[in-house]
């Protein structure tokens, strides 16, 4: 029988607080109507985010003609929608740095990034209307690791280095060591900070995207397709050819065949390679 999200949570103790900007950058970032000016408030509470709002504004990235000074003026440089992305970037990189597990700390956060921008890439180059969704659930999709990264130190930190080493399945030393995964954790978190349902499930079910409700099963897919994608640019722990399937379920999904799919990924790859700065920046 597997945990459910509740008995999950009774084994792990609490989960970290989703931090009060974040929550509210989330539901702007869902909210078509959501303007710069929404934007504005929320970040100018946050002294840290609103400078790196700031770098990354005046980052090569943009090709600013001028230094951005002010964050009007950034949120005006960036756009609403690069905003988005750079301000849900900021806020989970304070969540996946909560984790104690050391040097691969760093290694889960860029992957967490290059799954995102993937994601996104995904979802608007398959004309899915799910762009924004899509770069929180790559952001979000292994959030579960830096849960049991926190609560585990001992267990999870060699655990993780077995996999970066290519020794293991994440998803099955996990299983073994704590009778659960990383995509459960990320699940009940995910409930727990109300995040909207296709998130929870695109958390849940980023390895077995055939496995989500119909209506997420397309984000779950995308989100699925962007984590192989990241760990084949070697971004990120673990051996790409495990998620081989995860993919196969997701071309299934997508209804893609392996000549789409390599035409949009060597597309994708170009984007991700102009993204990098943004990469660095953080
Ligand atoms: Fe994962
Ligand atoms: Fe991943």
């Amino acid at each position: 029988m597997p945990i459910t999200p509740h008995e999950l949570i009774a084994n792990l103790g609490d989960l970290p607080p989703l931090p009060k900007v974040a929550t509210q950058v989330l539901r702007l970032a869902m909210d078509p109507a959501a303007t710069a000016g929404d934007f504005h408030q929320v970040i100018a509470m946050d002294q840290a985010l609103a400078s790196q709002v700031l770098r990354i504004s005046n980052s090569t990235a943009f090709g600013m003609m001028r230094e951005v000074t002010t964050l009007t003026q950034a949120i005006t440089t960036l756009g609403v929608s690069a905003l988005k992305s750079v301000v849900i970037a900021s806020s989970a990189r304070n969540l996946y740095h909560r984790g104690a597990v050391g040097p691969q700390e760093r290694l889960l956060w860029e992957h967490a990034l290059v799954a995102a921008m993937a994601s996104r890439a995904f979802a608007e180059r398959l004309g899915l209307a799910l762009a924004e969704e899509a770069f929180v659930g790559g952001l979000l999709h292994d959030i579960g690791k830096s849960v049991l990264g926190a609560k585990f130190p001992e267990r999870y930190g060699p655990l993780l280095r077995l996999v970066h080493e290519e020794q293991g399945a994440c998803l099955d030393l996990e299983l073994e060591a704590f009778g659960f995964d990383h995509a459960m954790v990320g699940e009940a978190l995910a409930i727990q900070w109300n995040l909207a349902p296709c998130l929870q499930a695109a958390l849940r079910w980023h390895h077995e995207p055939h496995r989500a409700g119909r209506d997420h099963r397309r984000l779950a897919a995308v989100v699925a397709l962007a984590n192989h994608l990241a760990l084949e640019q070697k971004v990120g722990l673990g051996d790409p050819s495990r998620l081989e399937d995860a993919s196969r379920q997701a071309m299934d999904i997508l209804t893609l065949d392996s000549g789409a799919l390599a035409s949009l990924k060597a597309d994708i790859r170009t984007t991700l390679e102009r993204d990098q700065t943004m990469i660095a920046e953080f």
